[in-house]
């Protein structure tokens, strides 16, 4: 079985004798409900650090009042198996209180890559990302953390938190794991009806096809335009379909590809929320 702390009293004694004796610390943030994808980072982190810890932390701070919170799928006696099975060395599963006891008052705030996208519909969303991240950063003190293109929005937040703040931790990214069909892997996927499985599909098929035409050097505004359209009869809602740049999120000036850019969408089927992005590379 993986050693596992609850305190970050635990995790420091650890993490400190670690350190004397010379490791480097490679981190792996996560909510749990392990699957490959977050294996995939667990992998990535052990070819950069000698020592590798993975935090469990479904973060209260991150999801609005009538989401999913509650729901979220709950698996830590799985998810220590997983984690042993992928040779990381150490569980970090705090409760609510030692993350945010009584009286916690205090918010991190990123802009740039931060606005848009996602903040335009789960506004609270990063601030409470970049609270949780830059706290269990400080009290990891790890060398190098991973995480993955799956959340693209999310990754780059990070990097720009972890910059303008000298954390002093060296982000690195993960590609996309995908099921066989090319759906992104995710916890969320539990919650997927059979029908709505079936039909998920469609996501990363879309998504693929739009950087294919964008890269063969078709307009921007059209591509895009045919995109919502298709995601608007295939799923039950769009939040949205957008092309942006892939270092920044910028908007494109287009009229075509100029640029290294990432294709993003997030779309539900059901109450079930999805997210998914793509590179488009111009020729
Ligand atoms: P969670 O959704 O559990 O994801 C943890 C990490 O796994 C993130 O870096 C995410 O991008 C990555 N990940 C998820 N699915 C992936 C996939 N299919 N392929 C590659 N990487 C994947 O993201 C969070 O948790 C939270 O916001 C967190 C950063 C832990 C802060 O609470």
């Amino acid at each position: 079985p993986i050693p596992t702390a609850h305190t970050v009293a635990d995790l420091r004694a650890i993490v400190s004798g670690w350190k004397a004796a010379g490791e480097t610390v490679g981190f792996v943030p996560t909510m749990g409900a392990l699957h490959a994808g977050h294996v995939s980072l667990i992998d990535i982190a052990k070819t950069r650090a000698t020592k590798t810890v993975a935090s469990v932390f479904v973060n209260p701070k991150q999801f609005a009042p009538g989401e999913d919170f509650g729901a979220y799928p709950r698996t830590l006696p799985d998810d220590a198996r997983k984690l042993a099975e992928a040779g990381c060395d150490l569980l970090y599963a705090p409760n609510g209180p030692e993350m945010y006891p009584d009286g916690f008052a205090s918010t991190i705030h990123v802009g740039g890559p931060s606005e848009g996208l996602e903040t335009d519909f789960r506004s609270h969303f990063f601030d409470g990302v970049a609270t949780v991240v830059t706290k269990l950063f400080t009290q990891v003190r790890p060398d190098i953390a991973v995480f993955g293109e799956k959340d693209y929005q999310q990754l780059l937040v990070v990097k720009r938190l972890a910059a303008d703040l000298d954390l002093g931790v060296e982000i690195i990214p993960g590609p996309v794991m995908r099921e066989a069909d090319g759906l992104a892997m995710s916890s969320r996927n539990v919650y997927l009806s059979v029908e709505d499985r079936v039909r998920a599909v469609r996501l990363n098929a879309l998504l693929f096809a739009c950087a294919e035409a964008l890269e063969k050097g078709e307009l921007i505004a059209a591509t895009l335009k045919t995109a919502r359209m298709v995601a608007e009869s295939a799923f039950d809602m769009v939040d949205y379909v957008e092309v942006r740049c892939a270092k920044t999120l910028a908007p494109l000036p287009g009229p075509v590809l100029d640029r290294p850019a990432r294709l993003l969408a997030a779309v539900k089927l059901g109450t079930t929320r999805l997210i998914d992005n793509v590179a488009a590379n111009p020729a």
